[in-house]
């Protein structure tokens, strides 16, 4: 459920009206709500066990507004460069309830890690492990550390999102598990402190989890019996979110808690998860006006001035997004069916094709819902274009907490070398 819906027939944030915020702010913004962040947190943090620590995956949304709403709930983070930890810590999160993942982490991110004293490294190789090793040592510390296990599960979601099996670049094999965690243990800048797996995002099924963590479970045993001290376990993230409203829906975050209390029932470890979509996809939507109805041969185009450099998971996923009119449509009203575009110059530049939609105007304004995941994070300038604004809502309250670039800062951001001066 989110605070997004129809309030004096305009769609609404919360109590903010999203119209009145195209015109103060411009389009196309991002606009999320803070009730829906907070109350798909609380929702996910109760369906699990209460010394659990719920570490937000920045990458799905790292806006500091973002951040700091979760952080004051209790969230902690997960991040993948130094520039996300920064981000963390920067929005208040304290650096023992941030966990570092990711395959490249270079020194100079290792010890801007341990400088802070962060939570835990997730380490995803052996020559990771021997780089962390020596960034340790020579500042005089031990890394916490969990090795990424790839459990070779199959999380059935898209492609270009799978971790979870030997044919990608997470993770270490399961069949090294032991040999990985036999070397950690001989190195003396890394305490080894548990086990991390991550199978994939977008995931509507209960059962690829399960076994991934059912896997963890066994090799916490056999590494607590080679001598290990495993007493934390990460079952990363990836649960999935519906964005499709009348589809079947993706498991509920109490049916997921269940199953995790039940595998790792009798373990004695601490959980730690690492969400990203579950909280902010639906927390957040891309508003966009109307620019022409363009008539082809074969399709109706609604051109808008969101682009794929706004919003790229339909261009990069084939994802889809709902879109819905601003403007509450009369119950029964004809409906167009439109390819919905974007201005760039690209095929793929489409929101959503073949789009049964309530006959739009120039000017008018839409919401593409399912947004707060992935969106902005990913935005880009390509064409030249400044990404989208993001505002964040508060009950009637609003506030930019990112403003739209203008013309002139994008330029700025380029340097013309001396020799091409004059
Ligand atoms: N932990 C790790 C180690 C991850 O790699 C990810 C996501 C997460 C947590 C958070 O997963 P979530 O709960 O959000 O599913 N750009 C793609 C999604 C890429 C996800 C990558 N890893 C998209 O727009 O669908």
């Amino acid at each position: 459920m989110n605070f997004f819906s129809y309030k004096d027939g305009i769609y609404s944030a919360e109590d903010v009206p999203l119209d009145r915020l195209a015109e103060e702010v411009g389009t196309p913004f991002y606009c999320y709500s803070s009730a829906t962040l907070e109350r798909h947190y609380r929702i996910f943090s109760q369906a699990l066990p209460a010394d659990s620590l719920i570490a937000f995956s920045v990458k799905a949304n790292g806006n500091l507004g973002v951040l700091k709403t979760l952080g004051r709930m209790g969230a902690g983070a997960d991040v993948v460069s130094g520039g996300e930890l920064k981000k963390a810590r920067a929005a208040g999160i304290a650096a023992d309830k941030i966990v570092f993942s990711g395959v490249g982490k270079t020194k100079e991110e290792m010890q801007l890690a341990l400088a802070e004293g962060i939570f835990q490294f997730n380490v995803e190789s052996e020559p990771e492990l021997d780089a962390l090793n020596a960034v340790a040592l020579a500042m005089g510390k031990q890394a916490p550390v969990t090795l990424r296990i790839n459990p070779d599960v199959d999380a059935k979601t898209h492609a270009k999102i799978t971790t979870g099996t030997s044919e990608t670049k997470f993770g270490i094999p399961f069949a090294h598990a032991r040999e990985a965690y036999g070397t950690a243990a001989k190195l003396k800048g890394i305490a080894i402190v548990g086990i991390d797996v991550h199978i994939g995002s977008q995931i509507t099924d209960l059962a690829p989890f399960e076994a991934a963590f059912r896997r963890v479970g066994e090799l916490a045993q056999t590494l607590r019996a080679d001598g290990h001290a495993i007493t934390r376990l990460d079952l990363g993230g990836g649960l999935g979110v519906p964005y499709i409203e009348d589809n079947q829906p993706p498991p509920d975050p109490a049916a997921y808690g269940a199953m995790v209390t039940r595998v790792t029932k009798g373990l004695d470890c601490r959980l730690i998860f690492e969400p990203g979509r579950l909280i902010a996809a639906n927390a957040g939507v891309l508003v966009t006006r109307v620019i022409y109805v363009k008539r082809g041969d074969a399709k109706t185009f609604l051109i808008v001035d969101a682009g794929m450099n706004d919003l790229i998971r339909p261009a990069l996923y084939d994802s889809h997004h709902e879109i819905v009119p601003l403007r509450e449509p009369v119950p029964g009203a004809d409906r167009v069916t439109y390819d919905v575009v974007g201005p760039v110059c690209e095929t793929s530049d489409l929101f959503a094709g073949a789009r049964a939609l309530p006959e739009l105007k120039p000017g008018d304004l839409v919401a593409i819902q399912s947004a707060g995941a992935y969106g902005a994070v990913m935005a880009s300038s390509y064409n030249a274009r400044p990404p989208a604004a993001e505002v964040l809502v508060r009950g009637p309250e609003w506030a930019i907490v990112r403003a739209r670039l203008t013309h002139e800062q994008l330029i700025a951001q380029d340097h013309i070398p001396d020799w091409l001066v004059g």
